[in-house]
C-alpha cells in the first residue's frame, strides 16, 4: 500500500524530531515517494540533510520557496499526497492544525490536501493532557484525522508519562489503515443527490424547504475522498462543488428525476439526500399572479410529485435514503426503507436537522439493528455513511 505512493511527513520541533529519520527511513525502504517538511521548531533539532540523504528529494522548510515550472511549491506537495504524516506532532503543531493557520509550510500543505492525515503527537505529558491540546486533538479527529499514540513511558523531562512519540511500526500501520481506507471506493461511481427543489408558481414564485444541500454535499465530499467518482445532483444551493465532484445543477423534483436517472445508468450506489418536494403547484403560471383589491385568499392546488428514490430501482443500484421525521422517527425510517428498496435510511429528527450543521443520526439497514450516532457535524456523519456504504457494495470481483 505504501510502495509508490507519494507520502507527506510533516515534522514539528519536539525533541522526538530526531526519531522521525527512522520513520522516514522506513517509509522509503517500503517503496513510498517522501516529502519531508520541516517546521522552524523541528529545524532547531534536526537538519534537512538527514532527511534529503534518505530521501534523495528536497525538503521543504520555508514557504516562500519560488515555484518552478516543474513544481508548484506547496500546492503540487498538498494535491500530490496520498497521505500525510506528522511525527512528531507538537501542542504547538496540533493547536495550528485546529485552527487552520497557514504561516509556514507544513500549515500550507495541510489545508491545501484533502489526503488522509495521520499524527503522531510527542510532547511533555502535562502538555499532552491539557484541555487545550485535547481539545484540538478532538476537533482535528472530528475532521477525520488519525491519531497514533502517544505512548506511556520515560519523556525527556527525565519523569515517566504519556507523551512519548509512537513506534515506527504503530505509525506506518496508521498510514497503512489510512491509505486502505482512503482508497476503499476506488472505482465505484456514487450519484449523491443534495439540497431541496424550487417548484415554480410563477415566473417569480417558487414553493421550497429549507435544506440546505449540506448532508448530500459532505457525503459527495467523502466519497471522493475515498476515490469514488461522484455525481452530484443538486437543488438550488450556495455550497461551492467539493473537489473531485462533478456537479449537476437542478430546480424542480422533475429536472431532478432526469438528471438522476441519467446520473444512475452505470453507477454502484445512489445516496438520495435531498428534500425532494412531495407535491408541486398543479400549473405553473406563465405570468406574475397579480392581487386585485378585495382579494384576501389565494387558492393554490397541488399535485404529486414522483418518488426519485422509488421510480429508481435497477438491480444491483445500492440506495441509501433519508428520512427526516418530525414523529415517529424509527418507524417511519424503517417503513421507508423497506418501501423504496433501500439498503440503508439515514434517520434524523426534521427540526434539529434541517439547515443545521451538526445532525444527530440513525443508520437504519435492511435486517440490523439500528446504529445511533451521537450528535455530530455533518462532515462525520457523512465519513459514517460512507463506511457503510463501502461495506454494503459487492466485492470488486462481483460487481458487474
Ligand atoms: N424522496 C424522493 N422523492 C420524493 C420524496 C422523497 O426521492 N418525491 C426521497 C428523499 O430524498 C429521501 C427519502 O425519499 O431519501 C425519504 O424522503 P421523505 O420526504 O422523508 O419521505 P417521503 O417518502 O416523502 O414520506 P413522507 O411524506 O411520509 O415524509
Amino acid at each position: 500500500m505504501i510502495g509508490n505512493r507519494r507520502i507527506v511527513l510533516g515534522v514539528s520541533g519536539g525533541i522526538a524530531a530526531y526519531k522521525a529519520a527512522e520513520l522516514c527511513s522506513r517509509l522509503v525502504q517500503a517503496g513510498a515517494i517522501v516529502d519531508v517538511i520541516l517546521t522552524a521548531g523541528a529545524l532547531r533539532f534536526i537538519q534537512p540533510a538527514t532527511f534529503n540523504a534518505l530521501t534523495h528529494r528536497p525538503v521543504a522548510t520555508d514557504p516562500w520557496q519560488p515555484w518552478t515550472e516543474s513544481a508548484a511549491g506547496h500546492i503540487a506537495l498538498a494535491h500530490n499526497a496520498a497521505a500525510i504524516v506528522i511525527a512528531p506532532a507538537t501542542a504547538h503543531t496540533l493547536a495550528r492544525l485546529a485552527l487552520g493557520l497557514a504561516d509556514d509550510a507544513l500549515g500550507l500543505v495541510c489545508l491545501a490536501s484533502q489526503a488522509p492525515l495521520v499524527l503522531a503527537p510527542a510532547m511533555e505529558a502535562n502538555m499532552w493532557r491539557h484541555p487545550a491540546t485535547q481539545a484540538h486533538v478532538a476537533t482535528l479527529i472530528a475532521r477525520g484525522a488519525r491519531v497514533v499514540g502517544p505512548e506511556q513511558g520515560r519523556l525527556a523531562s527525565g519523569l515517566s508519562g504519556e507523551g512519548r512519540l509512537a513506534s515506527p511500526e504503530a505509525i506506518v500501520d496508521a498510514l497503512q489503515s489510512a491509505l486502505v481506507h482512503n482508497a476503499s471506493l476506488a472505482g465505484r461511481i456514487i450519484v449523491v443527490t443534495a439540497g431541496g427543489t424550487h417548484e415554480p408558481i410563477d415566473p417569480v414564485r417558487f414553493i421550497g424547504n429549507r435544506s440546505s444541500g449540506r448532508m448530500g454535499f459532505a457525503v459527495a465530499a467523502a466519497a471522493a475522498r475515498r476515490g469514488a467518482a461522484v455525481r452530484l445532483v443538486a437543488g438550488p444551493t450556495q455550497l461551492a462543488t467539493p473537489a473531485g465532484v462533478e456537479r449537476v445543477d437542478v430546480e424542480t423534483a422533475r429536472e431532478m428525476l432526469a438528471a438522476t436517472q441519467t446520473a444512475v445508468a452505470d453507477a454502484d450506489a445512489l445516496v438520495m439526500a435531498a428534500a425532494v418536494a412531495d407535491f408541486r403547484p398543479e400549473v405553473e403560471l406563465t405570468r406574475k399572479i397579480k392581487k386585485r383589491p378585495g382579494d384576501e385568499e389565494l387558492d393554490l392546488r397541488f399535485i404529486r410529485n414522483p418518488d426519485i428514490l422509488a421510480t429508481i430501482d435497477r438491480p444491483g443500484l445500492i440506495k441509501i435514503g433519508f428520512a427526516a421525521e418530525t414523529d415517529d422517527l424509527i418507524e417511519n425510517a424503517e417503513r421507508k426503507l423497506r418501501d423504496k428498496h433501500l439498503a440503508m435510511i439515514v434517520a434524523n429528527d426534521a427540526v434539529a436537522t434541517i439547515g443545521s450543521d451538526a445532525s444527530q443520526a440513525t443508520l437504519i439497514r435492511a435486517g440490523a439493528a439500528p446504529v445511533a450516532l451521537p450528535p455530530l457535524p455533518k462532515d462525520v456523519v457523512a465519513e459514517r455513511i460512507i463506511d457503510q456504504l463501502a461495506a454494503l457494495l459487492p466485492p470488486r470481483d462481483a460487481a458487474p
